[in-house]
């Protein structure tokens, strides 16, 4: 060794099976690179200042993905809206980035209503989805002037009986569930289209004369890797529209398509990697721009096209950093690496399979690795069997594309939730959630006087 070169990392012997399938014994691992800093800050100086695991989201990147799917959108349709969906990802600063860039806030329950207007979202900018929307909660929503989708006859008829106590009818929208080739129909939420019972809802809506039609709403699916899927979609809601223009004279004022665009991320039974499958938002725009062509309005009048993207814009900006606690060798042969996150943390990690990668150097040998959580439960493994190389116990990896959905279905369960970090266009950073501790969890606990 020459005097004052960094030692040489030690990678211990291992013998790995030749594996069918597999072009060579080294598998993809040549590929792999490390992922030592994200947007200029090493990831050893976002766990030093905010412990791992870590949450960190990249501003700059949701940033791009908003601009990106805006443009998208705004070459082919004159008025475009996108409404937030406060689902994916509900921190305040995630929606402050958004809402800056100007979208508008979708919602699904009295809580998210809440939470947008509490970040300072005036209320006639809030699309209202969900099949339940207490009647409290509607009341409010509908006094305030939200733009709420309405989903059941049921609640059809208690908007109405609100709308009987203002002064001027509510703007609503209609949920409508349809049939595309190559999705299953998610059938339970809204009126169905095919089966004549969303015509059926626009004549009672209309015969009330309580609540304005202001528009039609439809959430195909989600994840959904064919563009076509929303042609079809956009097209059938067109083909809707005019027959309510020609009928009833119902000036729609928006389209919503909702949301469900495939992320950068590679479902479990998927087979191609998402730099292969998942399709630009160039591709969806143009798919829906050519169902709407079929809308028989002036170009002036045409309704304006809402989405409520949500995984597609936010998952590439989240990134989770976890620290390898132990690494053991399971009796089939394969390599177990002990995480400090697990499913609790990475709740996605159910339906994908993450790209992960190390945070340092590595050696030049793979093998079969399964990545485990920290929980006692044998439902904890965030990555099935990949080829990985050899980690040892303080070694960090990042997991990538991680921004949608989990830090809004982690659970709190055996371990406390990490800490939420996001790091500004300039290099900043700052913490958006703190980790939590024994105070946050047992905050809401009562213990009764006899015990
Ligand atoms: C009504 C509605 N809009 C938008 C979304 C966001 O979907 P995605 O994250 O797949 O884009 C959902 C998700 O389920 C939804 O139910």
């Amino acid at each position: 060794m020459i005097d004052g070169a960094p030692k040489p990392r030690y990678e211990r012997p291992v013998l790995i099976p030749h594996q069918v399938g597999l072009m060579n014994k080294f598998g993809r691992i040549r590929s792999l690179s490390p992922l030592t800093h994200i947007d200029g800050v090493s990831i050893e100086e976002l766990v030093e200042t905010y412990g791992s695991p870590l949450f960190v989201f990249s501003e700059k990147c949701l940033i791009a993905r908003y601009r990106e799917l805006r443009d998208a959108l705004a070459l082919r349709n004159a008025n475009v809206r996108i409404a937030w969906s406060y689902k994916t990802n509900y921190l305040g600063a995630i929606c402050r980035v958004f809402h800056r860039e100007g979208a508008w806030a979708e919602v699904v329950s009295g809580f998210e209503y809440e939470k947008a207007v509490h970040l300072g979202v005036s209320a006639d900018h809030i699309h209202f989805n969900g099949p339940y929307k207490p009647e409290q909660v509607l009341e409010r929503a509908l006094r305030d002037g939200a733009i709420v989708h309405l989903d059941h006859f049921d609640e059809l008829a208690r908007a109405e009986r609100i709308a009987a106590k203002l002064h001027t009818p509510p703007k609503v929208g209609l949920r409508i569930n349809l049939a595309a080739e190559g999705i299953p129909a998610w059938s339970r939420f809204g009126f169905n289209l095919e089966s004549g019972q969303a015509r059926t809802a626009v004549a009672r809506l209309l015969e009330g004369k309580k609540l304005t039609l202001a528009g039609l709403h439809c959430h195909l699916g989600t994840f959904i890797l064919e563009p076509e899927v929303y042609g079809q979609g956009a097209q059938k809601l067109a083909h809707f529209a005019n027959d309510l223009r020609h009928e009833y004279g119902v000036e729609l004022q928006f389209i919503d398509l909702g949301g469900g665009f495939a992320s950068h991320n590679k479902l479990k039974a998927q087979y191609l990697p998402a730099e292969q499958a998942t399709p630009s938002f160039a591709r969806y725009a143009e798919a829906i721009a050519s169902g709407l062509d079929e809308l028989a309005y002036s170009p002036e009048a045409r309704p304006t096209l809402v989405l409520e993207t949500g995984r597609a814009l936010v998952d590439d900006g989240g990134f989770l950093i976890t620290t390898v606690h132990a690494s053991k060798r399971l009796p089939d042969g394969r390599r177990g690496l002990v995480l400090d996150a697990g499913v609790n943390t990475l709740f996605t990690a159910f339906w994908y399979d993450h790209d992960v990668v190390p945070a340092q150097e590595f050696g030049s040998t793979a093998e079969p690795t399964v990545l485990y959580g920290p929980l006692c439960m044998n439902i904890d493994v965030v990555r099935d069997t990949l080829l990985f190389p050899a980690m040892n116990p303080g070694d960090r990896l990042v997991f990538r594309n991680v921004g949608a959905y989990n830090v809004t279905q982690w659970m709190q369960f055996i371990t406390y939730r990490p800490a939420v970090t996001l790091i500004g266009r300039d290099g900043r950073h700052a913490c958006v959630r703190e980790r939590e501790d024994l105070q946050t969890v047992i905050a809401n606990e009562r213990i009764p006087e006899w015990l």
